[in-house]
């Protein structure tokens, strides 16, 4: 995706700098025209003249040349660049670009770009936790801009946690992923999808809980396939580590119940649903208030039975899509069918735990679709694939629905 583009690559005043100089290279390799604009306290962790021979092009910082008056135009930056890449993004600059100032040529650039706009925050721990970055972010996150999330890891100040900056590496990923999602169709503008994804958590007592193995890598590159297209997504999500998809809200719950309440009230606004979630199917009668402690012999716990959210909003569905998934380890199709017909759903995406490749946490998927026509196997692709697969599929039965 990078060859031929350009790429604005802003750089802030973070120990993080001297990783700019690596990401600039590898952003040049893979075919991009680099132009590095810099803060001010930028050219104290990096020098210019790194930044000029690494991207083989003069670097800015200033609004003009105090020399002949030769002005930098952030107007004509903004127009050039097919992406503005601000790495490493402090949590100075992130505040002055959620509140619109703008004083320095880095920031007055940012709000004249035109073209998608990322940032690789990097910053200490307790910065990156604090409520005011975190609303920050959220601000800019809400207004398109792709949040580049830290890495946890040795920082600084000589503390651990999350905020060093991403590795280089990760950042190119990053990009490369933005601006495909740039270029595609926005078919699905002005639809509404409720995606649910993720493993719920049903707690025994205040200590354990009863979950699965779920990692959500499914359900988030489908909320992530669905906003790239132009829909409005709500991503109601059981606990992962993984960060929010770009231009997708989320809602974070944690058990089944917590996860019904939620799913059923984004679905009132909903064109659609993609039920992904390893939802508990049982959760513990009574939640012990403090920690159950060990006796000598064996322990008995009752478990209820859960709500199932998916057939729930089969019965409200209405004319209304509703794709679901089905998780098999035998008479996989037999399974999928029954659970076609049973939900309500227009089509299930059946994953068989006997296909290596396929299933809980890896990057790759093997998928089946089901619906009341036939079966379509596919091969065995990367899960960001497998979503834009389904998501086509959605898009071809929307239109039938319309
Ligand atoms: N599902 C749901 N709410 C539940 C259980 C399942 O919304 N309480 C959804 C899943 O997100 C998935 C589909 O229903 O889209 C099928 O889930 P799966 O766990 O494969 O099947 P179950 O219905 O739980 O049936 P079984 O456990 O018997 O396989």
């Amino acid at each position: 995706m990078l060859h031929g583009k350009h790429i604005l690559l802003g750089i802030t005043g973070s120990i993080a700098a001297y990783k700019a100089a690596t990401l600039c290279r590898l952003l040049i390799k893979e075919g991009a025209d680099v132009q590095v604009v810099m803060t001010p306290l930028a050219k104290q962790f990096i020098t210019p003249l790194t930044m000029a021979t690494l991207s083989k092009r003069p670097i800015l910082v200033e609004f003009f040349d105090p020399e002949n008056g030769a002005w930098n135009s952030h107007v004509s930056l903004g127009e050039w660049a097919d992406l503005y890449l601000i790495a490493p993004a402090t949590a100075n600059t992130l505040a002055k670009m959620a509140c619109g100032i703008a004083d320095n040529l880095l920031l007055t650039t940012y709000l004249s770009a035109r073209c998608p706009v990322a940032v690789a925050a990097a910053m200490d721990l307790d910065m990156y936790a604090h409520t005011a970055t975190q609303e920050n972010l959220d601000t800019l996150r809400r207004r398109g801009v792709e949040v580049i999330e830290p890495d946890e890891g040795e920082l600084a100040s000589g503390l651990s946690g999350k905020g060093r900056m991403a590795e280089p590496e990760a950042i190119v990923r990053a990009i490369d992923g933005i601006l495909a999602r740039s270029e595609k169709k926005k078919n699905l503008s002005g639809k509404h999808f409720l995606v649910t994804a993720g493993a719920t958590i049903e707690a025994i007592d205040p200590v354990r809980f009863i979950s699965n193995h779920s990692s959500g890598k499914m359900g988030y590159a489908l909320a992530g396939e669905l906003a790239a297209r132009g829909a409005e997504v709500t991503l109601v999500s059981g606990r992962t580590a993984l960060p929010t998809p770009a231009g997708v809200r989320r809602v974070d719950v944690l058990s089944a119940e917590e996860m019904y309440r939620a799913a059923l009230e984004a679905f009132d606004h909903a064109d659609g649903a993609v039920m992904c979630a390893a939802v508990a199917d049982y959760t513990p009668e009574e939640v012990a208030d403090c920690k159950i402690k060990k006796g000598d012999g064996e322990l008995t716990i009752r478990l209820r039975r859960t709500k199932d959210i998916a057939a729930e909003l089969g019965t409200r569905k209405g004319n209304r899509l509703l794709v679901g998934f089905a998780l098999e380890t035998h008479d996989e199709e037999a399974n999928a069918q029954s659970k076609l017909e049973k939900k309500h759903f227009d089509f299930v995406v059946l994953n068989s735990l006997r296909d290596a490749g396929a299933g809980f946490r890896g990057d790759t998927n093997k998928v089946t679709f089901i619906d009341h026509a036939g079966h379509e196997s596919l091969p065995l692709m990367p899960k960001s694939e497998v979503a834009a697969r389904i998501v086509d599929k959605i898009e071809s039965m929307i239109d039938k629905k319309s």
